[in-house]
């Protein structure tokens, strides 16, 4: 053996017994290097296995499973230098949560379409990549929306009540009746996804115009569905059916006030299946009670859960869903394999397969 092949040995053999300390020291600590490397992730709630499988696999994985949202102090907890967040509509994204999570949070993913949740500035300030759900609940909550709009201009529910408790004497000619879609007019505020598929499912029902109000001109997708774009007032002094499907932002805030209500037929239903904040509550109050307008199918509320005392749950011309618009069985086990698979991929250092750019 010569002079550099000897002092390449007792070099070699530093390292592995370097290496082998390293490893003695992990074993000691009982953890293995693997999972010393290994980003980890917290969920703010209980998902499907397939969902749950995408993220154990790669990632240290924590999760609440209490029941309901995870408690504020228990997500600023566990949040602590976690690389990747799963969350919910109900988690208040904020600075507080950012600042809690320190430098290592690289992707927040929302199971759901809506992020006004997200603090999207201190997000973007902090070089956070953001990832939510389009399309895959775009089915479901078109179909709860019609669903919706007929449960409310057909008193559903309140005649469900009526059958129930005794109040069915017999068949009457003028007893719980409501408009129907025939003929009518509706009109869509917020013509993306969803509200395109509710254009598309009402229309068979005989609808002799369906109006829509957007920020931006949807003309191809309009043409194709034979929508016409109206002015926000237009859309509701003509429409005998307002249908919201509209992103809560500052612009859209309370964009149905007195004001709103007043412009709106006195037989007008209207359907709300966006945000509750979308919605001044105490003028929706007052229009239903005075007959501004016919009724209301609300499937969101501010708050949620609505509290029970609630004048809106007094009103038997409104009928009120617990946000249930996406609940279709596949459609929440998608949204949830989604939101996994964007984290997967943001922490891979992979292109994210929907994320949220605004
Ligand atoms: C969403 O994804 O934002 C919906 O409101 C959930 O149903």
């Amino acid at each position: 053996m010569n002079v550099t092949h000897y002092f390449r040995r007792i070099f070699q053999q530093s390292c592995a017994i370097g290496y082998q300390h390293i490893n003695q020291q992990f074993k000691i600590f009982g953890v293995s290097r693997r999972t010393m490397s290994k980003k980890s992730v917290y969920i703010t709630r209980t998902i499907n296995k397939e969902a749950l499988d995408i993220l154990t696999e790669r990632f240290d994985v924590a999760s609440w499973t209490g029941p309901g949202p995870v408690p504020r102090d228990e997500l600023l907890k566990n949040i602590k230098n976690k690389s990747g967040l799963f969350c919910m509509l109900t988690d208040k994204i904020d600075a507080e949560v950012l600042d809690t999570a320190g430098k290592n949070l690289k992707i927040i993913a929302t199971m759901s379409v809506g992020y006004d949740h997200f603090d999207v500035n201190e997000i973007k300030k902090r070089d956070i990549k953001m990832a939510y759900t389009p399309d895959i609940l775009t089915d479901a909550t078109a179909e709860l929306a019609v669903a919706l709009l007929l449960a409310t201009s057909r008193r559903l529910l309140e005649a469900n009540q009526e059958a129930k408790t005794g109040g069915w004497k017999a068949w009457s000619p003028f007893w719980m009746c409501g408009p129907g879609l025939k003929d009518s007019t509706v009109g869509i505020v917020g013509f993306g996804r969803i509200g395109q598929e509710i254009a598309k499912r009402l229309k068979p029902f005989g609808t002799k115009r369906i109006l829509y109000f957007n920020r931006s001109e949807k003309n191809v997708e309009a043409t194709k569905i034979g929508a016409e774009r109206v002015t926000f007032d237009e859309l509701l002094t003509h429409s005998d059916f307002v249908s919201v499907s509209c992103a809560l932002t500052p612009e859209t805030k309370n964009l149905f006030d007195e004001k709103a209500f007043g412009k709106m037929k006195k037989t007008a239903v209207f359907v709300n299946t966006s945000r509750g904040g979308v919605v001044d509550q105490d003028a929706l109050v007052e229009a239903l009670r005075n007959g501004t307008i016919w009724g209301a199918g609300l499937d969101v509320t501010t708050p949620e859960p609505l509290p029970l005392e609630h004048p809106l749950f007094g009103l038997k011309n409104c009928v009120i869903l617990p946000h249930i618009g996406s609940a279709c069985v596949q459609t929440r086990n998608d949204m949830a394999v989604l939101t996994a698979k964007n984290i997967a991929a943001a922490l891979n250092g992979e292109p994210l397969l929907t994320e949220l750019i605004v």
